[in-house]
């Protein structure tokens, strides 16, 4: 949420409240994917680029894929006009999210050899890159743990210094993460990104 809204909740709460019911009342029979998309238009007609980055990325946890994220810009061509499509595709390809690099377009995930399980001890963290996207691996005590580096509220790619124990730090804005868990602890309300992984043969796999 941008700052004049959080402003607006604190000093006028009852006003503000109405309003996000609404939101959320007006959107109760469609799917998360198809909410995710019409917000990610809205922001790109305001072009509020911290509310694209933020919507993007809540499509994509969403299961949106970018095929579909585009799809949807050009769906919107008589609303936006070409000059706010290619306005909102320059944003998208500075957050260089490796679902919008042209050799991922329209690709089915696949499995990804990240690393052989001998390198990380238990109870250890470390962060990797594998095929053009940063994670946090954890080898936990419940197994392992894949979670994607971009930062869940405007997709910030934390660095490795930002983990401190077991709480990894994004240093914009501040929200903490339990890398254990992802779970967000601090500050926000998204979890990290999590991926599938598996062990096969001594190799850690997971699957974007
Ligand atoms: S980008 Fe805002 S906390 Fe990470």
């Amino acid at each position: 949420m941008s700052d004049a809204l959080n402003y607006l909740v604190k000093a006028r709460p009852e006003a503000m409240g109405h309003y996000f019911s609404f939101l959320k009342d007006a959107g109760k029979h469609l799917d998360p994917k198809t909410r995710s998309l019409i917000s990610v238009i809205t922001k790109v007609h305001a072009q509020t680029e911290r509310g694209l980055r933020q919507y993007l990325k809540r499509a994509l946890r969403d299961g949106c894929t970018a095929a579909q994220v585009l799809d949807a810009l050009l769906m919107a061509f008589p609303a936006l006009g070409l000059a706010k499509i290619v306005w909102a595709v320059d944003v998208i390809l500075a957050m260089d999210l490796p679902e919008f690099r042209a050799a991922g377009l329209g690709a089915e995930p696949a499995w990804h050899d990240l690393m052989n399980v001998n390198e990380l001890a238990l109870g250890a963290t470390k962060r990797i890159e594998c095929d053009g996207r940063g994670l946090f691996v954890h080898h936990g005590l419940q197994g392992w743990q894949v979670f994607d580096s971009l930062c869940p509220h405007q997709t910030t790619n934390i660095p490795h210094l930002a983990l401190q124990g077991h709480t990894l730090t994004c240093p914009k804005h501040d929200w903490a993460f339990d890398v254990r868990s992802g779970a967000c602890t601090a500050n926000g309300d998204t979890p990290l990104k999590r991926w599938d992984s598996k062990v096969e043969a001594g190799r850690l796999l997971a699957r974007w």
